[in-house]
C-alpha cells in the first residue's frame, strides 16, 4: 500500500513517519520547500520525531512538493493548518488549496482522509465539492473519510498505535476503506456513523479540555481573593477516585488546538441561530489569563517595594506546554507583551526555545538571568529546571503553574 500525507507539520510528520515503520511506501507532500529539503537530507524539524527514526525508515519515506506525485497513492491523508481568521472565524484556506491542488490528480479508487480539527459538516460540505471538481464522484469513484488527529506533542504514554481512532467514512464502503488503512499503524479503531460525528467528536475532546481549564482558572481567581490555597483544594479534590478528573489552573491555554478548535463549534452553530455559551465564557476566561497574571506580577513587585516599570523579568518557560518548543498562541507571549507596555525589562529562558524572534529576544542563560532578575516568573514549567534551586537563587519568584508545591519561602508567591 501507497499512502500520501499532504501537510509535514506537527501531525503529518508523525503519521507519516508512522505509516513508513509500518513497511508502507509513503509520500510526504508539504508546501513549504524548507521542510521538503530537510527531509530530504534526514533531518527532522519535529521535536517528537527524530532524525534517526527518518534515517531507519531505509527510504519508505519520500518527501515531495508536487501534487501528481500523490497520483500513484492508495490513500491520500490531509493534515494542513486550520487556523483561525483575525476576526476568529474558521480559516480553511489551506484545506481548499489542498484539495484544490488534490483535485487535479485525484485518481479513481483512492481513499482521501481529512484529519485537521475542524466543524461538523467541512468534509461534507467543503472538501467533498472541491474533490468532485476531478469529474470523479464521492462514495462512489473515490472514498471519503474524517479521522481526527488525537497527538499530544511531547507525550510518551501514548502513542499512535496505542490512542483508539475515531473514523467516520461518508458511506460504509469509505469507512471501511479508512478502518483498513489506519489498523494498519493503529490498535484500536472506533468506527462512527459519518464525517460530521467524527468531526465533532475531535471538538467535543477539545472543548471539553477549555471548559475544565477555564473552570480552574476562575477558581484560582476566586481563591487569591478568598486566601485559599487553590493546588490545595485541586490536590485534595484528584483524591476522589470517580466522578472527578483532575485539571490544573494556569497562565492560559496555548498551542494550535485549545485556544482555537472550540471556536469552530461555535462558528457552526451560530450558522443554525445557536449559542455555544460554554465555548464563549471558558474562551474569554482562559484568554483573560495572561493579564490576570501580569497583575498578580505587577502585585508581587509592588508588595516587595518596586515598581513593575523598569522591573528586571525573567519568564521561565515560553512554549505553551513543558516538555515541547512550540510557541503557538503561548501565552507566554501575552505576558511578554503586557509587561513591556507597562516598562518592564522583560527576558526570558528555555531550554525548548532558543529565540522569539517576533519579540526580539533570545533565551537567556539560567544561572546569570534568575541572580539578576527582580522576578522570576514561572510561565510553562519544562521538567528539567531544578525548582528549588530556582527559589533559592532568585530575589523573587511567582509560579503561575503549581511547581513549586511543597517549597516554602519568603520570596515565593503562587497562583
Ligand atoms: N499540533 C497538534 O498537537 C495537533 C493535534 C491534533 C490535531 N491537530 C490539527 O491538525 C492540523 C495540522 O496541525 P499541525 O499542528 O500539524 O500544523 P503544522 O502547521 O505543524 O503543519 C501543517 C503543515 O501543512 C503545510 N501546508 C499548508 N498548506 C499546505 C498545502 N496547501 N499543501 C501542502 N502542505 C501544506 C504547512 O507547510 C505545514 O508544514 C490542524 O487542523 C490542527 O488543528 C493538531
Amino acid at each position: 500500500m501507497r499512502v500520501g500525507v499532504v501537510g509535514l507539520g506537527y501531525v503529518g510528520l508523525p503519521l507519516a513517519v508512522a505509516f513508513a515503520e509500518e513497511g508502507l511506501e509513503v509520500v510526504g507532500l508539504d508546501a513549504d520547500p524548507r521542510k521538503v529539503d530537510a527531509l530530504a537530507e534526514g533531518e527532522s524539524y519535529i521535536e517528537d520525531v527524530p532524525s534517526e527514526s527518518l534515517a531507519a525508515l531505509d527510504g519508505k519515506l519520500t518527501a515531495t512538493g508536487r501534487y501528481p506525485d500523490l497520483s500513484s497513492c492508495d490513500a491520500v491523508v490531509i493534515c494542513v493548518p486550520t487556523p483561525l481568521t483575525n476576526s476568529r472565524e474558521p480559516d480553511l484556506s489551506y484545506m481548499v488549496d489542498a484539495a484544490t491542488s488534490l483535485a487535479a490528480v485525484l485518481q479513481k479508487d483512492q481513499l482521501v482522509v481529512l484529519e485537521s480539527t475542524t466543524y461538523p459538516g467541512t468534509t461534507r460540505e467543503r472538501l467533498r465539492p472541491i474533490l468532485e471538481e476531478s469529474g470523479l464522484a464521492a462514495g462512489r469513484d473515490f472514498h471519503l473519510a474524517f479521522s481526527p488527529e488525537r497527538i499530544d506533542p511531547g507525550r510518551t504514554d501514548f502513542t499512535i498505535r496505542t490512542t483508539p481512532k475515531v473514523v467516520g467514512g461518508l458511506t460504509e464502503s469509505c469507512t471501511k476503506r479508512a478502518v483498513e488503512l489506519y489498523s494498519r499503524i493503529c490498535d484500536e479503531i472506533v468506527e462512527v456513523s459519518s464525517p460530521d460525528a467524527a468531526e465533532l467528536t475531535k471538538l467535543l475532546e477539545n472543548i471539553f479540555r477549555s471548559v475544565n481549564i477555564a473552570l480552574v482558572n476562575e477558581l484560582a481567581m476566586l481563591c487569591e481573593r478568598l486566601g485559599i490555597n487553590v493546588w490545595e483544594v485541586v490536590d485534595a479534590a484528584s483524591s476522589k477516585p470517580f466522578g472527578f478528573m483532575r485539571f490544573d489552573p494556569g497562565p492560559g491555554m496555548g498551542g494550535h488546538c485549545l485556544p482555537v478548535d472550540p471556536f469552530y463549534l461555535s462558528y457552526k452553530a451560530r450558522e443554525h441561530d445557536f449559542y455555544t455559551e460554554f465555548i464563549e465564557l471558558a474562551g474569554k476566561i482562559n484568554q483573560n489569563q495572561p493579564h490576570w497574571c501580569v497583575r498578580r506580577i505587577e502585585r508581587a513587585l509592588n508588595d516587595a517595594g518596586k515598581a513593575t516599570n523598569g522591573a528586571k523579568v525573567l519568564l521561565l518557560g515560553v512554549s505553551y506546554k513543558a516538555g515541547v518548543g512550540d510557541t503557538r498562541e503561548s501565552p507566554a507571549l501575552k505576558i511578554i507583551r503586557l509587561l513591556r507596555e507597562l516598562g518592564a525589562d522583560v527576558s526570558y529562558h528555555d531550554p525548548h526555545v532558543a529565540e522569539l524572534q517576533d519579540l526580539e529576544l533570545s533565551s537567556a542563560p539560567l544561572d546569570e538571568s534568575v541572580g539578576s532578575a527582580d522576578l522570576v516568573c514561572i510561565v510553562t514549567a519544562h521538567p528539567t529546571i531544578d525548582y528549588q534551586r530556582v527559589v533559592d537563587d532568585s530575589a523573587l519568584v511567582i509560579d503561575f503553574r503549581g511547581v513549586t508545591r511543597g517549597i516554602e519561602a519568603s520570596n515565593l508567591v503562587r497562583l
